[in-house]
């Protein structure tokens, strides 16, 4: 998605600029461009494609001064091309934008009757245009942008600059990320504390229709109202060392492995010898949880799954019922919300647009309070919950989620048992419980160690087409994760499918050229599992089964390939499962040769609705 830097400094802005979309460009994005203000002039820069082909034009004709903003776009109005990429430069201002501004074309018409000519078909050049008019009136920059933002509807984060007020940022921010980082001699705006990291750990993040204007030596935060605001002033724990690839190919892959480690940080201090430990959800935490008689859990993608999982987790051990919706559904229906009803949000950004607003939505619907579970402390969906349990998965750079969702599956065991107990669930059994979560690391290590013989499985997607997943029960949403994250990554089609629903319908694609993926944990349901894999194997369909070494299954009775992994018990399989098909869609996309950390057209984090 769209990403903001922009910097007042003494030294030329236009190399930290770049470092600075760079370290953004892990959110995916379809064209760059910068524009830095000297002698009087806007000196732009803009091209379709990857940070680095701006960066060659830059090189090729690069220009000095302190004061510049930058961007990397993620299409919405309008195609992928240098017209449309930002900064738009209107008169005298330059102006980069992340959002969607809803009412766009009244504002484009009124503006074009006024004589306005547009060069792009984005809703951007009309912000640009708007602060230009105010400023062509007397107004000072500030002054034109707070004009400005009056005026608009929707979602926008921006920068502009200005040729009349050289040295001078001014940003502005509603429903869409922006922060200030503080240097020394030197400010900075980003959509991202990532962005900044390179140039300062001194972050402030803005309120909802904050406007702030920089300049090298001053800061000053506004409301909308244009009243003087103070803001917190933040030490970011994020190392710039977080993000580097060290000796792995892709993020993806570095953060495959991480997942021991993640998982165990996010158990941390949360889970002892006698179980899960008190506080863990902060101040108001168990008040609010002891007052839970249900659960609606809103999410999207990848964190969607990790709560449909919960769902089968939570009604069988804390037997309290729970549904799950995707926040785009969700927000435009009228949910009904039985009394005692807890509102949790699962995101790893904080930022998704369609979780953020099905969040506020919630507020008017009579839920007891709001629960967030999410990977990024200072994000929007942090700051509104009620109370909150963070992952501590570090920075996801790879736009494919995996260890924020073995991580949110972390955090969803603890919500889990923590309900458990508080429901009464039989001692012996919890003991259990939570002896497996605290070996989930462990297992997640084992599982890795399979990394060779899923290469092997990896050749044989190379030329296909199609692939299914097969699960049950909380393995159904576990093969959903595995089939997303290789349509994202390898750009096969891939469905999911819970095993029983084979015969009804998707059967009907079985041949041999469809690879069908299974996931068999021990359990009751698995002699029903093996009936489907017989169902597969019976119309000449090649399976490829990740089994737990504890499932009897016949490697002789499946036309195809048995991995045996040591699931860890029932409750922890799902994570330790999600390991092998992450293996599988990294290998097959790798094998494919696709952007695996920027798949195509997809985007890290989805400020937009
Ligand atoms: C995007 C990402 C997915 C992610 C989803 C939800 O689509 O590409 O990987 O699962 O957004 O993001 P969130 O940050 O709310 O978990």
């Amino acid at each position: 998605m769209c990403g903001i830097v922009a910097a007042a400094a003494q030294r030329d802005v236009a190399p930290l600029l770049i470092v600075g979309l760079k370290a953004l460009e892990y959110r995916g994005y379809d064209s760059a461009g910068l524009a830095v203000l000297e002698g009087g002039e806007v000196h732009r820069v803009r091209a379709k494609g990857k940070v680095r082909e701006m960066e060659a034009l830059y090189q090729a004709n690069p220009f000095p001064g302190g004061t510049g903003i930058a961007h990397t776009r993620w299409a919405t109005h309008g195609v992928p091309n240098e017209a449309n990429a930002h900064p738009h430069v209107a008169g005298r201002v330059a102006l980069v934008h992340n959002g969607i501004i809803e009412n766009y074309a009244a504002l484009r018409a009124q503006l074009q009757k006024n004589g306005h000519v547009f060069t792009s078909e984005t809703d951007t050049e009309v912000i640009a245009a708007l602060v230009d008019h105010h400023i062509s009136k007397g107004m000072p920059l500030r002054d034109a942008v707070l004009a400005t933002v009056r005026g608009l509807e929707g979602a926008y984060a921006i920068a502009v600059i200005s040729r009349d007020e050289p040295g001078r940022v001014v940003g502005a921010r509603r429903g869409a990320p922006l922060l200030v980082g503080v240097g020394i001699g030197e400010n900075f705006l980003g959509s991202d504390a990532q962005a900044l990291i390179q140039v300062t750990n001194k972050i402030i993040y803005l309120d909802e229709d904050d406007v702030v204007e920089i300049t090298r030596d001053s800061l000053q935060i506004y409301t909308l109202d244009g009243k003087p605001a103070e803001r917190t002033l933040h030490e970011s724990e994020l190392s710039a060392d977080a993000v580097e690839r060290g000796e792995y190919r892709h993020y993806m892959q570095k953060e495959i492995f991480e997942q021991p480690r993640a998982v165990a940080d996010t158990l941390e201090a949360r889970i002892g010898p006698n179980g899960i430990l008190p506080n863990i959800f902060g101040a108001g935490g168990e008040e609010l949880l002891a007052k839970v008689k249900g659960i609606h859990i809103i999410a999207c993608g990848t964190s969607y799954h990790a709560g449909m999982v919960a769902k089968y987790w939570i009604e069988e051990y804390a037997r309290l019922p729970v549904s799950v919706e995707v926040a785009s559904e969700y927000r435009y229906r009228e949910a009904v919300v039985p009394e005692g009803t807890l509102f949790t949000a699962i995101s790893q950004s904080g930022e998704t647009a369609d979780t953020l607003a099905a969040m506020r939505e919630s507020r008017r619907r009579g839920y007891i309070g709001t629960l967030a579970i999410c990977n990024v402390p200072e994000s929007s969906v942090v700051r509104e919950a009620d109370v909150k349990l963070m992952t501590r998965a570090g920075p996801e750079i790879g736009v494919a989620s995996t260890k924020a969702f073995t991580t949110q599956l972390t955090a969803l065991a603890l919500l889990t048992l923590h309900l458990a107990k508080q429901q009464g669930l039989d001692s012996k059994r919890y003991n259990d419980l939570c002896s497996q979560l605290q070996h989930l690391p462990r297992a997640i290590e084992d599982a890795l160690k399979f990394e060779p013989e899923i290469v092997e499985l990896a050749g044989r997607f190379i030329l296909r087409h199609h692939a299914l997943f097969l699960g049950r029960g909380a393995h159904y949403p576990v093969a959903l994760e595995g089939s997303l994250k290789l349509k994202e990554i390898s750009y096969i089609h891939a469905e999911a499918y819970p095993a029983g629903e084979l015969k009804h319908g998707p059967l009907a694609l079985v041949d041999e050229d469809m690879p069908v993926v299974a996931v068999a944990p021990n359990g009751p349901l698995l002699d029903k599992l093996k009936s489907n894999l017989q169902e597969v194997r019976a119309r000449g369909g090649e399976l490829i089964v990740f089994a737990d070494t504890a499932a009897h299954i016949d490697g002789n009775a499946t036309r195809g390939s048995i991995l045996r992994i040591d699931a860890g018990g029932e409750f922890i399989a799902p994570a330790v499962f999600t390991v092998p098909l992450q293996l599988l869609a990294y290998h097959v996309a790798v094998l494919r040769g696709t952007d695996v950390d920027q798949p195509r057209n997809l985007a890290k984090s989805v400020t937009v609705e």
